[in-house]
């Protein structure tokens, strides 16, 4: 059986304080939860996440990183310097990333490795536009997109890479897919990973939904027989929300 994994990506939202506030009572909320819960929060907060964090069944977990240890990327942060307050995950490749950053597949490739090599665990995110949606290429493109993500991991590596898939259209719009949907790109993925690396590896790998994940939504999502979580983003700024669909089974 595999996990259920709830992740809340906050991306450029919340300061240090409002952090220690939010996970104070977040850690009450979720504390009795067979869920893994983790928290993506923003360069800045990190450190004051992990401090809270301790002692609770909270995870943290950064937004990006560079690929390389160090050198000259002026703005970057690096794996090894996230490795060394002791984050354990990444989000790698969001599509707000690949859109507004220039992310390529191939600049993710490299994040994922570079990953592993320091220690983290990546939150890898794929997706297709309303665009390649209606033409019918969903699966075309996802598959794709997991595929070049992975290309050169090892079968080890796969196992422990925690796959989002997230529709670009229904990430902040309040459109989701329906259950069923999802579940069948969720699927697909699968199907993938299986050709590639073996069944054992795609009945292992945890894959989230992602795309306007509510309480209201997330007990249908989350039942279903391949979605193993989600990857939640405005929904997990508000703590009594995001709660809410940690205990979406209660
Ligand atoms: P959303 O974002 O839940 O606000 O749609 C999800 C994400 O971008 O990870």
């Amino acid at each position: 059986m595999r996990r259920k994994v709830i992740a809340g990506n906050w991306k450029m939202n919340m300061l240090p304080d409002e952090t220690i506030t939010y996970i104070d009572k977040l850690a009450e909320l979720v504390k009795d939860t067979e869920s893994e819960v983790i928290l993506c929060v923003p360069y800045t907060d990190l450190f004051y996440a992990l401090l809270t964090a301790q002692n609770t069944n909270i995870k943290i977990g950064a937004q990006n990183m560079h690929f390389e240890e160090k050198g000259a990327y002026t703005g970057e942060v690096s794996p090894k310097m996230l490795k060394s307050i002791n984050v354990e995950y990444v989000i790698i490749g969001h599509s707000e990333r690949r859109q507004y950053f220039n992310e390529t597949d191939e600049a993710v490739n490299k994040k994922i490795k570079s990953a592993f090599e320091y220690g983290l665990k990546p939150i890898v995110c794929v997706g297709e536009t309303l665009e390649q949606r209606e033409s019918g290429k969903t699966t075309e493109v996802i598959t794709k997109q997991t595929e070049l993500a992975l290309q050169g991991l090892t079968a080890e590596q796969v196992e422990n890479t925690i796959i989002a898939y997230e529709p670009i259209w229904a990430i902040g719009t309040g459109k989701t897919a329906t259950s069923e949907d999802a579940n069948n790109s969720i699927k697909d993925i699968r199907n993938k990973i299986a050709q590639n690396y073996g069944q054992n590896v795609a009945d292992r790998v945890i894959i989230q939904y992602g795309g306007s994940v509510k309480a209201k939504n997330a007990k249908e999502l989350f039942s279903m027989s391949d979605i193993d979580g989600g990857l939640v983003g405005g929904a997990s700024l508000d703590v009594q929300e995001f709660s809410n669909i940690v205990n979406y089974n209660k």
